[in-house]
């Protein structure tokens, strides 16, 4: 599958700063990135896979088929259990289940549409965007009850998923984590491998582009210092500074 480089338009947080939830997060952490008193692990992500929650990915297994969910999915989620582990102010099963669930969405979109819209232009205003976040929604609404969650927790949950691409700041501790891990995933091999097929890009390419792109969108500082450490092991393994 080939296509164009996207476009990754900038974000422009302005847009919703002003959401009083965006303004308590913004008064509560005035430091960005978000400093972590704890040591942050920044090993390869396949030495700490994610554990528990069985019940919830048997749940959602048709969900992962779809856009290399099977990967992104618990590798977004492992970051993300890492990410708590730095900042334990964070309710953990709260990240640990939004993350899981924020993009089983796209398995309730028209599949053809994801590489034409999703991809493409200012993906982040994509309809297709807003429409795999509301899906991935109604997942949560579908698999959470039936594993003994309460209405207030699927409602945190979904206040996470709904927006977590097409809204450009964070609502609270635990959306940032979920934002951050699912911008991690792609700094491992396996999301590398997986991104530069989707957007028919070079690994050098891809990798610089994090850099420049990724790199300043994320939000907590032991997302930043785990980008450092993945991205570096990256380019000396595929040989990015030769191979280009
Ligand atoms: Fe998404
Ligand atoms: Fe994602």
């Amino acid at each position: 599958m080939t296509t164009s480089p996207p476009t990754w338009a900038p974000a422009t947080p302005e847009q919703h700063a002003d959401d009083p939830r965006a303004r308590a997060f913004a008064q509560d952490h005035p430091r960005r990135p978000i400093p972590s008193d704890h040591e942050v692990e920044a090993s390869p992500i396949c030495l700490t896979p994610g554990t528990g929650l069985e019940e919830l990915w048997r749940a959602i297994v048709p969900e992962t088929r779809t856009r290399a969910n099977d990967l992104h999915l618990p590798i977004a989620t492992a970051y993300a259990s890492r990410l708590c582990d730095a900042y334990p102010q964070a309710d953990r099963e709260l990240v640990l289940v939004a993350t899981a669930l924020h993009d089983t969405g796209w398995a309730h979109v028209d599949e053809s549409r994801i590489v034409s819209e999703g991809f493409r232009g200012d993906w982040r205003k994509a309809a297709i965007r807003f429409e795999h976040e509301a899906e991935g929604c109604n997942v949560a609404r579908r698999v959470l009850p039936e594993l003994g969650y309460d209405e207030e927790f699927i409602d945190r949950v979904c206040e996470i998923i709904d927006g977590h691409d097409t809204r450009h700041v964070a609502y609270s501790l635990e959306d940032a984590i979920v934002r951050d891990s699912d911008r991690l995933w792609r700094f491992d091999r396996a999301g590398i491998a997986m991104s530069t097929s989707w957007f028919g890009m070079d690994p050098a390419v891809y990798v610089d582009r994090l850099q420049t792109e990724i790199v300043p969108e994320l939000i907590t500082d032991a997302a930043h210092q785990i980008a450092r450490a993945d991205l570096d092991r990256s380019r000396h393994l595929l040989r990015t500074e030769t191979i280009r």
